[in-house]
């Protein structure tokens, strides 16, 4: 049973301690061992920790959704202290769905990385695309595909299950912790 897996939770809310050099070579490396389509190894990595950038960066980012604003980080509180934009060299007029496919691998190896590290992080898809492809990412022949935010955690968010008839939108309760529901075996699957 590999811990890791069930510990890992999205993390909105971080201390405002640096993430080391180290900790960031881990992140990229365990990224760069991920499964890709055909092991093509599109993906391109923007590593962003100065403080302009980190502001510039989350600016752009949406946190959230469902208990909006209560985990949007606070500016100097318990705002992300790195992001990594994940793009994709542009090989084509479209980006495949194995591109998508291959950036997932190796978000999900950094999101688990990081929790073996005594980090956290959050996988941001809604964020403005435009702007970070300007500022952040620049080179012309890459799209951003999602950002990642880390730090050390500052909140505990608890795995809840769920039966197939529950509610999968993650909750604050009255003490501010976030729990976040989870479909059972039993719900998910299908023995054939
Ligand atoms: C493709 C994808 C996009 C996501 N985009 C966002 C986002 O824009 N903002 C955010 O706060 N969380 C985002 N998340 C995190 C999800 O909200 C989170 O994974 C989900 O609520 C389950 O919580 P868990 O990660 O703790 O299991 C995203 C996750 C995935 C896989």
């Amino acid at each position: 049973m590999n811990d890791t897996v069930f510990t890992r939770r999205s993390i909105r809310r971080f201390k405002q301690i640096p993430v080391t050099d180290e900790q960031i070579r881990a992140l990229l490396d365990s990224a760069l061992v991920a499964p890709s389509a055909r092991n093509g190894q599109i993906l391109r990595y923007c590593v962003v920790s100065s403080p302009d950038k980190l502001q510039e960066v989350f600016n752009n980012t949406a946190w959230a959704g469902y208990v909006h604003p209560k985990r949007i980080p606070l500016r100097d509180v318990s705002s992300p202290m790195l992001f990594i934009v994940v793009s994709a060299i542009k090989t084509g007029p479209e980006i495949s769905p194995h591109t998508w496919a291959d950036a997932g691998a190796a978000i999900e190896n950094m999101l688990l990385t990081a929790v073996e590290l005594g980090l956290g992080g959050c996988w941001i898809g809604s964020f403005n695309r435009e702007i970070l492809e300007k500022t952040i990412t620049q080179p012309e022949d890459q799209t951003a595909l999602y950002v990642v935010a880390f730090g050390v955690p500052d909140e505990s968010p608890i795995l809840e299950r769920i039966d197939a008839d529950g509610d999968t939108r993650y909750y604050l309760d009255d003490r501010d912790v976030l729990h976040v529901p989870k479909l059972t075996a039993e719900a998910a699957a299908r023995y054939l």
